[in-house]
């Protein structure tokens, strides 16, 4: 009786784990094309501040709106904006991967 409580028990832990991994991985979905420069891009200089937004998680013109937001805040904390062709390369990157077509 108490065996079975016990496992009932360590039957529950592993489904919520499993929940929590399946959460978890549906909150960061992995980056398309993880090894193009425009994912690269993503990847290292926009990942230092809080977690990579994947860009099929807004769309394009949703994007535009927040590349111009992190470019004032770049300027406001005294960050060096991305190179043009970083920028240039990222951006294709986006409207390429981007959502809500
Ligand atoms: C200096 C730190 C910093 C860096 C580097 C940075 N961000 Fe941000 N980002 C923030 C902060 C702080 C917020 C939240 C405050 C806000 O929305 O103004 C934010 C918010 C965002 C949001 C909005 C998220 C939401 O749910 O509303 C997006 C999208 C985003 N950043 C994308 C980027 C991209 C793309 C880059 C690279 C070009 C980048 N960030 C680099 C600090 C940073």
């Amino acid at each position: 009786m108490r065996l079975r409580a016990r496992c009932r028990a360590a039957a529950v832990l592993a489904a919520c784990a499993g929940a929590a991994a399946a959460l978890v991985a549906g909150c960061s979905p992995g980056l398309p094309e993880p090894d193009s420069p425009g994912a690269q891009v993503l990847a290292v200089r926009c990942a230092g501040c809080h977690r990579t937004y994947a860009p099929q998680t807004m769309t394009i013109a949703m994007w535009e709106y927040q590349l111009e937001r992190m470019r004032a805040l770049y300027a406001q904390q005294g960050l060096p904006w991305l190179a043009p062709a970083e920028e240039r390369t990222l951006r294709e990157y986006l409207a390429r991967h981007a959502g809500g077509r």
